[in-house]
């Protein structure tokens, strides 16, 4: 496993486990179980995917010393303000049962963000948390919170596969010290991307899947990724990718396939504000 350090200097590993759309307890335990014994530390949930009991309820039943570990968890929406943010904060850690956090992201940037960032901003402070940030802030906004806030984020999780590169949106992060990390980079199993003839193409130069070379292009970009699977084979498959490395002449081929949007969501648009607005997570 390698790693990257993020502006405030605490270390995060390259690669980790996601578990949107497990919301099946037994499921989710098992398949973070699995991660762990694959040799995954990074795991990241959220409040608005319903299994953070069933993430703790891995984490307490691993080896795995905590300190090795680095847990993610999410802040929705609908707790996106001062006091919303400290309220929520508590709950997600008493369903993680843990005594502090990795990192803490604000899941979208809708609401009052701001006031839940102060809030984050102190929790940090508390030692509460090891590193705080953002999801799903496009340039624009992330350069406004970069401006206005105490603590630069230290990460922001946003689409990135190779059907959606984003490589304005890096720089952009890369200015403002800020860490890139991709949700969905598998594309969510979009465009056909475990047998795309390209991706197929130079995999097979390597001996790896169109999988492997999809989640290496991403960390050799110095993009972290979180690739979910509830299939043991499928996490060894993915894990499996720091043995190689893709040629310049690979990656160029590769960010080639950029179609220069999302096939998944439209953060921009009327609707999606409306749709992730109305998704709440309690009463
Ligand atoms: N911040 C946000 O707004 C946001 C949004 C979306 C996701 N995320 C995070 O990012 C993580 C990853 O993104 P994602 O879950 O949306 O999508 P993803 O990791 O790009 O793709 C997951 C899909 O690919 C399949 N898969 C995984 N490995 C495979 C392999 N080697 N061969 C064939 N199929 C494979 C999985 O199926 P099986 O499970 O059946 O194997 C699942 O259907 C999430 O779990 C979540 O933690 C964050």
């Amino acid at each position: 496993m390698e790693y990257v350090t993020l502006n405030n200097g605490v270390k995060m590993p390259l690669e980790g486990f996601g578990v949107f759309q497990v919301p099946e307890a037994a499921v989710c335990e098992q398949a973070v179980s699995d991660a762990l014994a694959v040799g995954y530390r990074l795991i990241d949930t959220a409040a608005a995917y319903f299994n953070e009991e069933a993430v703790g309820a891995a984490i307490a039943k691993s080896a795995v010393p905590r300190e090795e570990l680095f847990i993610t968890t999410k802040l929705w929406i609908q707790d996106a303000s001062y006091e919303g943010a400290k309220k929520a904060f508590q709950i997600s850690m008493d369903k993680l049962g843990l005594t502090y956090l990795d990192l803490y992201l604000i899941h979208q940037p809708m609401s009052d963000y701001y006031g839940a960032w102060r809030a984050m901003e102190e929790l940090y402070k508390e030692g509460k948390i090891r590193a705080i940030g953002v999801c799903n802030f496009y340039p624009d906004r992330l350069v406004d919170l970069c401006v206005n806030a105490n603590i630069t984020p230290a990460v922001n999780q946003v689409e990135l596969h190779p059907f959606f590169a984003q490589e304005g949106a890096i720089a952009t992060m890369k200015e403002f010290t800020v860490q890139p990390e991709a949700w969905g980079p598998l594309a969510e199993g979009k465009h056909e991307i475990f047998t795309h003839p390209v991706l197929t193409e130079i995999a097979q130069k390597y001996g790896k899947t169109a999988a492997q070379v999809t989640l290496r292009w991403n960390v050799q970009r110095g993009v972290v990724i979180i690739p979910k699977s509830i299939h043991k084979k499928r996490m060894e498959e993915n894990f499996a990718i720091w043995d190689f490395t893709l040629s310049d002449k690979d990656m160029a081929t590769i960010n080639a396939l950029d179609l220069g949007h999302s096939e998944i969501i439209d953060h921009s648009a009327a609707e999606t504000a409306k749709w992730l607005n109305g998704w709440k997570i309690h009463e």
